[in-house]
């Protein structure tokens, strides 16, 4: 963990992350259709996961950017606001969803209802983590990096309120950490 970071508990190591990166990559390869799949990566937090999916698929394949906001701090709001997908070309084709989280499970199946009203083909949705306690709506998940409980996780591109995305690692955010850190810095700092 950085120095300049609160030290909050590290579910997943950066290295972690990566060798999970690429046993998914084997399976959505040995999982491959006739055509590549149209890659669509839900900003901002899904976008190191899907850099990092992308560089390990044949064909160094687009990413396709979508935006789709429930959160309100560490709360899902229940409502799914979608952006930038309309401009994705998914009709007749394979779409592969790449996610950071998924928790109440809205979010993806607000996406993959979108994209097959579309005329995609197909949608199937590849995760870096689930939260399966947390799940309001079901939805298949094709491809899962790796199940945690309830318990709000930032870094590898995952934020609270904007803060923490570049954290090369998963962590457990806390707020009584963090308070405890930013109040023992600013201390260091005026003395
Ligand atoms: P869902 O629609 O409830 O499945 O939520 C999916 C989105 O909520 C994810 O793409 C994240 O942006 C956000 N989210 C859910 N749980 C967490 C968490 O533990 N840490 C950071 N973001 C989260």
């Amino acid at each position: 963990m950085s120095q300049s970071a609160p030290p909050f508990r590290v579910v997943f190591s950066h290295d972690d992350i990566l060798r999970r990166c690429h046993e998914l990559a084997r399976q959505i390869r040995a999982a491959g259709r006739d055509t590549p799949p149209c890659l669509v990566v839900v900003v901002e937090g899904a976008r190191p996961f899907a850099r990092v999916l992308q560089q390990l698929l044949p064909g160094n394949l687009p990413l396709h950017e979508v935006r789709a906001s429930s959160y309100v701090g560490t709360q899902s709001s229940g409502q799914v606001k979608l952006s930038g997908a309309h401009a994705v070309p998914c009709r007749d084709r394979d779409v592969l969803l790449l996610e950071d989280i998924v928790d109440t499970g809205r979010t993806v199946a607000a996406l993959r209802r979108f994209f097959l009203d579309s005329g995609a083909t197909t949608c199937e949705v590849a995760t870096l983590l689930s939260k399966p306690s947390r799940r309001v709506v079901e939805v298949p998940l094709a491809h899962v990096g790796f199940q945690i409980p309830d318990e709000f996780v930032i870094g590898f591109g995952m934020d609270v309120d904007g803060r923490y995305r570049e954290l090369p690692e998963v962590v457990v955010y806390d707020a009584e950490v963090e308070r405890t850190f930013l109040g023992a810095s600013a201390a260091a700092q005026s003395s």
